[in-house]
């Protein structure tokens, strides 16, 4: 944690608002912080309470919020809760967690599996009875029916919004509740990763009953000054899913994360566009907030790359996410377009997913090597053994390198950022997709209310393309268009007509004006 503290000018340098940090409670690592076994403390290994405290403050004279993970769904098989639960069936603890009987000897109640493979039942010999866990045996799910674990993890909220957290990023929000018919989930053609049958998790994922707690949750958080903000992880399959989880009131999450956009997984001006567009036909149901890498998928370099024009596509993604009408999360180390790196053998897979799943699933190790800041020793991340390894590429690829750097990936974010923070038409513009038949070049004007208009084009194509707009017809006759940041630097021929020469993977941002 003193580390991040450290670092935190250049955070401020970069131009971001707010970070988010994965878990820092205590915690047998077997989930690396998802499994907690203690929610209102912070484990030794990143630091204490008092650093905690100090990198609050020390955010806030920068201007900069702090997020923290909050992890409602299971707690590790070592907090103190479960250690009673499995202690007896009698235990007051005892219904804090999902216990059933197994459907005869060695048989679990039902065909659920966990999402890291095999069966979502874990056999607890000392009581003769299984209990439920969405995710490792090491994590087992949290009884939300019960309000005795509702009121404990209520208070965990407040516990650290008292010690001035902004807000909360919830972590696997939609598996909070389990269909207690506990009747079988649908079998899906084909296996998994980890050799088990596929299966529809129609009877643990997205049950109604998740609304009522994220009401709860967004109540907790309003009890506090300066609105905190809620944001969801929560891989909903369509914007109108997506959409309930602002509620019905806008009274649960304000900032759902969508991964739709993030999983596009290939650069297609089509499919972003209509995205988009439904993102903006939904706009008055609340704030859209995309990303496109995390912790736990495969960096954005790798995933959109195609491997000759990385470096412009890093670009594109970027222009993408920090111009559209969205808030835009970043992930650490895809300003420097860090590539995901994953092990080369199994034995030396630390994330216990990848040794299941070798070596159709590595894990997601690969996403979460140690920050590139220098060509010193460890990229320059710590002076003892990293956790990770880091990759090659980080002699190229680092913050102090980019720095020096005018047209560095690291620079080109930073002057997007201050593109944003400048243009009140970037950041809360309406938006209008140009071009609608255009099968290569993603384009949409940016308008605010007073008029001011920003036109962006990204070229998503490994050609060069020509395009134009008719700014007379968006309203604008007479005006120049004229560019305010471009990838590749350069020409783009004579665009101050609304005629734009695109390069392969290029990127446009010009303001409309008046001469
Ligand atoms: C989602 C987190 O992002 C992931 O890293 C974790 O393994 C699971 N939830 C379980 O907590």
């Amino acid at each position: 944690m003193n580390g991040i503290t450290s670092r935190l000018g250049y955070l401020q340098d970069l131009g971001i608002d707010a970070i988010w940090i994965t878990p820092i409670y205590p915690s047998p690592q077997v989930d690396f912080g998802y499994d907690i076994s203690d929610y209102t403390a912070v484990d030794p290994q990143f630091g204490t309470l008092a650093d905690f405290d100090q990198l609050i403050a020390e955010a806030r004279q920068r201007g900069i919020r702090v997020i923290v993970d909050f992890v409602p769904n299971h707690t590790s098989d070592q907090h103190p809760w479960f250690q009673a639960s499995r202690s007896s069936r009698s235990n007051p603890k005892r219904d804090w967690y999902i216990w059933r009987d197994g459907k005869g000897p060695g048989q679990p109640p039902n065909n659920w599996q966990s999402w890291f493979g095999h069966s979502a039942w874990a056999f607890d010999p000392k009581t003769d009875q299984y209990y439920y866990h969405f995710f490792y045996p090491q994590q087992p799910d949290l009884n939300w029916r019960n309000s005795e674990v509702r009121v404990a993890m209520f208070d965990v909220l407040r516990f650290w919004l008292k010690r001035g957290v902004d807000g909360f990023r919830l972590d696997a929000v939609l598996r909070l509740f389990e269909d207690p018919s506990l009747k079988d989930d649908p079998i899906l053609p084909g296996t998994n990763a980890y050799g088990d049958p596929n299966i529809q998790h129609k009877r643990t994922d997205n049950l109604p009953e998740v609304h009522e707690i994220l009401r709860d949750f967004r109540g907790v958080v309003s009890e506090f000054p300066g609105d905190p903000v809620l944001i969801s992880e929560a891989d909903e399959p369509n914007i109108t899913e997506l959409t309930k989880l602002y509620g019905l009131r806008n009274d649960e999450v304000q900032l759902p994360m969508d991964f739709q956009v993030a999983d596009i997984n290939r650069l297609s001006a089509k499919v972003f566009r209509k995205l988009f567009d439904e993102i903006e036909n939904n706009a008055a149901s609340g704030q859209p907030y995309i990303f496109f890498s995390n912790h736990d998928q495969p960096r954005q370099w790798d995933r959109y790359g195609d491997g000759i024009h990385n470096d412009a596509i890093a670009r594109v993604m970027a222009a993408l996410l920090l111009t559209t009408k969205v808030t835009p999360q970043m992930y650490y180390g895809e300003e420097i377009g860090m590539r995901t790196t994953p092990p080369a053998r199994k034995e030396d897979v630390r994330d216990p997913i990848g040794k299941l799943g070798w070596p159709r699933e590595k894990g997601r190790d690969g996403e979460r090597t140690p920050m590139q800041w220098d060509t010193t020793a460890n990229a320059g991340f710590t002076m003892g053994t990293p956790w990770l390894p880091v990759p090659e590429s980080a002699g190229r690829y680092n913050v102090a390198v980019e720095q020096r750097d005018p047209d560095s990936l690291l620079n080109f974010y930073k002057k997007l950022i201050a593109l944003r923070r400048s243009r009140a038409a970037l950041r809360d513009g309406s938006y209008l997709a140009l071009n609608p038949q255009d099968e290569n070049v993603f384009s949409y004007l940016r308008t605010t209310a007073n008029g001011h208009a920003i036109i962006v084009a990204l070229n998503m194509s490994p050609h060069a393309h020509t395009i134009s707009f008719d700014l007379g017809s968006l309203g604008h006759p007479g005006a120049v268009l004229t560019s305010l940041l471009l990838s590749p630097p350069g020409a783009f021929g004579p665009q101050s007509s609304g005629q734009l020469q695109m390069p392969p993977y290029a990127v446009f941002i010009g303001e409309i004006s008046y001469r």
